[in-house]
């Protein structure tokens, strides 16, 4: 009816603000097909009345891991709707790191009206037992960071919890999924890997630029206002948080860069809005090796960076062009066109800047699109301008 009136409240950039929140989950995962697939066959028996399944899943920070399953619990729910009545239970261990916070943060969550209180970690199971044979449901249990519960208690709850079907008639009660950071694997070595089965065990990888493209196109297109976010500003923003990997920087750095437009009153976002808050972000590249490099390599830099503050990119050619404006202007004869690829190479080897061959282009000779997520080309300028006329002295 109404639509027009969606306008109200929306931002000039930001319409759909919970979009960038840390706990907005998108009805699709992109890029992930793979992992999805693993998943979904581990747990290929759990459609049958006395089907379980159980899963390892580790990674890196932002790859993905609790969107991974948490998807797949919301999925499977649905999916099997018909066939079984089941349940899921998302624990995050860093909230409940022992064996009896865990037990009643799952009993809590089937039944808020559950006393907590003096119960041990026996009498909780014994209940969560009575509770799934109650309405002949299954649970999928889901223990997430579940480093921080190894460390502080063992992982004595984990086994209680893949037993809870011993010594009685009914099989098929609890499924379960441990999920953990990838650097703490020595911690789930041994005992619980092997005992959870090492071919349940997925190892996540980090994204790279073009699975973090996806991820931002997709809360592009959910959360901003149409046309405010250009793709080559998306590339930008992929390439910032590349090095990380980090699903979730590069999202923060997309939400960002929208509240600066917008603070700015634009309705467009730029590529300054990106790199201002690429260079707050406590992982930012250092930047201080500027200093370092060879006269030529900073004498194509300013080109660069000169037309970076108005651009997202620009093509090797233009740069070489830029370079032999700013030789003029410092009075310097230009190296050859060998010379000038090595310092180029040697910038995005320092991660000054970022250089991509362009799909259509790919096999004709060496055009490469020049971008600068991780800085502000403005301020490089300013002091490439200052360290220059020092350096040529010399
Ligand atoms: N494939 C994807 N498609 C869409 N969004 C994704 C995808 N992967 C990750 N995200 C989003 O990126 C952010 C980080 O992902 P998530 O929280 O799942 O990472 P994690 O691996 O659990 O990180 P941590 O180790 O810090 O717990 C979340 O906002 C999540 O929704
Ligand atoms: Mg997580």
């Amino acid at each position: 009816m109404s639509s027009y009136l969606d306008r109200i409240g929306a931002g000039l950039v930001l319409n759909n603000p919970e979009v960038f929140g840390f706990d907005f989950m998108p009805e699709e995962l992109v890029g992930r097909e793979d992992i999805q697939g693993q998943l979904a066959s581990i747990f290929s028996s759990i459609s049958h009345p006395e089907g379980t399944g159980r899963a390892v899943i580790t990674g890196p920070v932002g790859s993905g891991k609790t969107a991974l399953v948490k998807r797949f619990c919301d999925d499977v729910v649905r999916h099997l709707s018909d066939k079984r009545h089941i349940k899921t239970v998302h624990v995050n261990c860093r909230n409940a790191a022992t064996a009896s916070r865990v037990m009643q943060k799952i009993v809590q969550d089937l039944d808020p009206g559950h006393p907590d209180r003096g119960l041990g970690v026996g009498e909780l199971l014994t209940s969560l037992r009575r509770m799934m044979q109650r309405d002949n449901s299954h649970l999928i249990v889901v223990l997430d960071e579940v480093d921080h519960l190894l460390r502080q208690s063992g992982d004595d709850v984990i086994y209680k919890l893949m037993r809870i079907d011993e010594d009685r008639e009914k099989a098929g009660t609890l499924s379960i999924i441990l999920i953990s950071q990838e650097q703490i694997l020595d911690l789930l070595e041994g005992a619980v890997i092997s005992r959870m089965g090492r071919t349940n065990h997925i190892r996540m990888t980090p994204y790279d630029e073009a699975g973090l493209l996806q991820i931002i196109s997709q809360r592009r297109d959910l959360g901003l206002v149409t046309g405010s976010c250009p793709d080559d500003i998306l590339t930008l923003v992929s390439q910032a948080a590349a090095p990380s990997g980090d699903a979730r920087q590069s999202i923060e750095l997309l939400e960002g860069a929208a509240k600066r437009a917008e603070t700015s009153g634009r309705s467009i976002i730029e590529s300054k809005d990106v790199q201002k808050t690429v260079v707050t972000m406590p992982t930012n590249v250092d930047s201080m090796n500027i200093e370092e490099i060879p006269p030529h390599a900073m004498l194509i830099l300013l080109g660069l960076c000169r037309r970076l503050k108005r651009q997202e990119n620009v093509t090797s050619g233009e740069a070489e062009k830029l370079y032999h404006v700013v030789c003029e202007e410092f009075d310097q004869g230009p190296k050859g066109h060998t010379t000038f690829w090595k310092h180029l190479k040697r910038l995005a080897q320092e991660d000054i800047i970022v250089t991509r061959t362009a799909k259509a282009e790919v096999g004709r000779g060496r055009t490469q699109h020049i971008s600068m997520p991780h800085m502000l080309p403005s301020d490089v300028a300013r002091r490439l301008e200052t360290l220059i006329p020092n350096r040529l002295r010399r």
